[in-house]
């Protein structure tokens, strides 16, 4: 389908199921509220319903996620969905779905299915001639590992060109992210600094002070490095770390996300701490003694001359004492103590809050009114909230929709970040028991070189 090309109609793979509910159903919802979508949504699932019991599916599911509730706005596009029931090993369902795409030319098919069928569905697509056209969006995880990865890219591509393949990672398409990316090249402050000479250390938390939620059996087959780390953690980083951008083609981001994630050194158990809250293997669904990391630290080194030599934290952990994702990327001291030496003990830093809300904090000395050249430390922020914001699931299915790739993971950029936890996938330290409510094993601090971690509040 060509690069840029308005889809004419959505195709739900996996309508009647829980990512369905919670996320792509109320973003379509959305969507239909700020008038941005106007073509048929075909829900295709194995359960057995009908076109009705689609639109309740999407009701209760827009009720609890959307953002707000409008009748009128839901009838709009309870009028767009209808509904497709089949076994996707069966070509029936797919020949269906010909038939029902006799109209539309530029389809986009969304696999809200688990990884185990992506290959089953496009193979269907094809054998039925409905994968001629259109392009296909997948959701995470995206294999499990390097060898698996590759093997699903061979199993699309067979389907589809890369141009049509659009990975969602929801980081890529999250307000505050975006905003971090905004921030470094639309300022020239920060350029001259953002990097070896200026910057000491980064670190990025993502904390979540719930567990897994029901979702045991998923959580065992992932464990925190792959779930959230691997992908969303490593995208938040390429962010961070990489070039800028050298033209606003799609591929233009992707290029500097993918070289960036290239120069990550692939991980040692050395750079590792893995921990589990005490509590998770009587959660229902999980192995009485499972060794799958809640909690996971890790620490990487970019092999470029931009970054060489800096250390990037990242932490990520479910039943910590909050929930909220931040980077602290700290500045290196003064090099002389005009002062004495405070400033040394905490240098400058700059912080982006990606979640709850979407802060920029610049961290600085100022000094103290008094006699004594004395001072407090500040920090200059600004906090951008719109109740009404987009969510990344809104704004990625709209730029799926227009055919923009620019915020989805590309082949390349998914393997890079694959080799660089590759190693550890196996080989690793056992995951150390920590507290609900605790930041973690007390072992992570020593992969920081202050010995001390950024706790965002
Ligand atoms: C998902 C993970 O991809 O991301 C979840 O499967 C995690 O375990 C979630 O809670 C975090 O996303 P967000 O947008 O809530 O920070």
């Amino acid at each position: 389908m060509a690069e840029g090309a308005q889809a004419d109609a959505l195709v739900l793979f996996g309508a009647s199921g829980d990512l369905a509910r919670k996320k792509v159903l109320p973003a379509l919802y959305n969507l239909v509220r700020h008038d941005r979508l106007r073509v048929p949504v075909v829900g295709v699932g194995r359960t057995e319903w009908g076109d009705a019991d689609l639109v309740a599916h999407a009701e209760e599911g827009a009720r609890a996620y959307g953002n707000g509730f409008d009748p009128a706005t839901f009838a709009r596009l309870a009028r767009l969905l209808s509904y497709v029931q089949g076994d996707y090993n069966d070509p029936a369902v797919f020949h269906q779905l010909h038939a029902k795409l006799e109209g539309p030319r530029n389809p986009v098919y969304y696999l809200a299915v688990p990884p185990s069928l992506f290959a089953v569905v496009v193979g269907g697509l094809k054998a039925s001639g409905c994968a001629d056209r259109g392009r296909v969006v997948v959701e995470k995880p995206f294999g499990r590992d390097l060898a698996s990865a590759h093997e699903l890219n061979v199993a699309l591509h067979d389907v589809f060109a890369e141009r049509d393949v659009f990975r969602i990672d929801h980081y890529l398409g999250k307000e505050a992210v975006l905003n971090l990316l905004y921030v470094r090249f639309a300022n020239s402050f920060l350029e001259p600094i953002w990097n070896r000479d200026h910057v000491g250390s980064i670190q990025v938390t993502l904390a979540e002070s719930f567990g897994v939620e029901g979702r045991g059996s998923f959580y065992e087959e992932v464990g925190a490095l792959r779930d959230v780390v691997e992908n969303h953690l490593f995208n938040v980083v390429a962010m961070l770390a990489m070039e800028p951008p050298t033209s606003t083609e799609h591929d233009a981001m992707r290029d500097r996300i993918a070289s960036v994630l290239e120069c990550v050194r692939p991980l040692t158990p050395h750079d590792l701490v893995r921990g589990q809250f005490v509590g998770y293997r009587d959660e229902a669904g999980v192995a009485p003694d499972s060794d799958v990391e809640t909690y996971v630290a890790v620490r990487l080194h970019i092999d470029n001359w931009r970054w060489a030599g800096v250390p990037i934290l990242i932490r990520a952990g479910k039943r910590l004492p909050v929930t909220a994702t931040e980077v602290q990327v700290e500045l290196k001291p003064p090099p002389v103590e005009v002062f004495g030496d405070e400033a040394a003990r905490h240098p400058n830093w700059v912080r982006f809050r990606l979640s709850p809300d979407t802060t920029t904090g610049i961290g600085a000395w100022a000094k103290q009114p008094g006699d004594d050249m004395a001072g407090r430390l500040t920090e200059l922020k600004v906090t951008a909230n719109d109740p009404d914001q987009q969510t990344a699931y809104e704004r990625l299915l709209a730029e799926a929709l227009e055919g923009d790739a620019t915020l989805f993971a590309r082949e390349d950029g998914v393997e890079a970040a694959w080799r660089v936890v590759d190693p550890i996938l196996d080989d690793h330290p056992p995951a150390i028991p920590y507290e609900p409510g605790t930041w973690g094993p007390e072992q992570a601090r020593r992969l920081t070189a202050a010995d001390h971690w950024h706790d965002p509040l």
